[in-house]
């Protein structure tokens, strides 16, 4: 069993949010960092009273009024030409809430090791998010389906924090590693990924092959309560091992008609009408969009455990993270 589970009531958006935020870690970069609030671990203590703290330092106090408690007027702020930051509060705590509370387990696997990461780069693994595996990691290199739907920006170096060598990306299938030598890392990462693999399974055990024995899995997936997924149920594991018997391969339509009825696109604005969800759906192989399959705690330690890893921690994390370490 993992020593805590983290956990929390926010219910947000899918992957279409992720420019947002972005923005939004850049406000807290400016005015909250340079405030000192960052630590190893992330950025911690950052009560939602001392951002705004923070920022009125920054501005040199103009802004608001500060309480006899030292808490900052926050509805000072909308009259003030702040109204977008006001409203995403909410999303401020989201960036503050600091690393999870397993966080000191995960590191202590990847500190100073060698990994791989499929379908990165990602946000969470920078730091001050939940997961900050990437200024403890030594060395990384990256596999991504595609060039295209990959998010690194060009040419197969992969560049994941700054400070860090960069790493090789391989453009190859993730459950197909092969120009990649067995027992080749001590970490394997994923984030928001697996639940793109039409046969996670075959993905997973091609993981472990290339893990040095001892050496883990870090997985990132999406709580479907928390994204456009929260109107479909967990799969069934049992239906992930047929797959894997059956040699599923990634242009899998078996799901696309589940998705294509439940997916909750008031959540997902990126993915536009229905009819254009559609057809970028029916292009799943060059854009790779589609979640076959949904994921909940419990699907994806039975999962985990199913393929022989030892599942180490679990934790929640907003707005929709749930992230998992497995030891082969
Ligand atoms: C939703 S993005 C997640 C990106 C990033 N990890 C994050 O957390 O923001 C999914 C990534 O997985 C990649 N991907 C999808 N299917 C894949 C496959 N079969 N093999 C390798 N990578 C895949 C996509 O190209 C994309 O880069």
């Amino acid at each position: 069993m993992w020593p805590q589970q983290g956990g929390n009531g926010v219910k947000q958006r899918g992957d279409s949010g992720r420019d947002a935020e972005g923005e939004l870690i850049s406000v807290v970069r400016d005015f909250v960092v340079p405030s000192g609030v960052e630590t190893r671990d992330g950025i911690e203590n950052a009560s939602e009273a001392s951002i705004l703290n923070g920022l009125e330092l920054e501005l040199g106090g103009e802004f608001g009024t500060t309480g006899h408690d030292g808490s900052f007027a926050a509805s000072g702020l909308d009259g003030l030409g702040f109204p977008a930051l006001r409203r995403n509060l909410g999303r401020l705590r989201t960036v503050l809430q600091g690393p999870v509370p397993n966080f000191k387990v995960y590191r202590s696997y990847v500190e100073g090791k060698e990994g791989i990461e499929i379908g990165g780069p990602s946000a969470i693994f920078r730091r001050g998010h939940p997961l900050p595996i990437y200024a403890e990691i030594g060395r990384l290199d990256h596999c991504d389906a595609s060039s295209t739907a990959s998010l690194v920006e060009s040419g197969s170096a992969y560049k994941y924090a700054t400070g860090k060598p960069a790493g090789r990306t391989y453009f190859c299938e993730g459950s197909d590693l092969r120009e990649v030598r067995d027992g080749s890392y001590d970490a394997v990462l994923s984030a928001h990924n697996l639940e793109h693999l039409a046969n996670p399974v075959k993905a997973l055990k091609e993981w472990q092959r290339i893990l040095r024995p001892g050496g883990v899995l870090v997985l990132v997936l999406p709580h479907y309560e928390d994204t456009f997924d929260h109107r479909r149920s967990p799969t069934a594991v049992e239906h992930m091992l047929n797959d894997y018997a059956n040699d599923v391969g990634e242009d899998d339509r078996t799901h696309l008609a589940e998705i294509l009825e439940l997916h909750d696109l008031s959540r997902d604005k990126a993915a536009g009408t229905l009819e254009e969800f559609r057809q970028r759906s029916l292009d799943n192989v060059r854009t790779r969009c589609l979640h076959h399959h949904v994921f909940d705690e419990a699907n994806s330690l039975e999962l985990l455990e199913a393929v022989g890893f030892d599942v180490l921690a679990m934790d929640r994390a907003k707005p929709y993270h749930l992230c998992l370490l497995g030891r082969y």
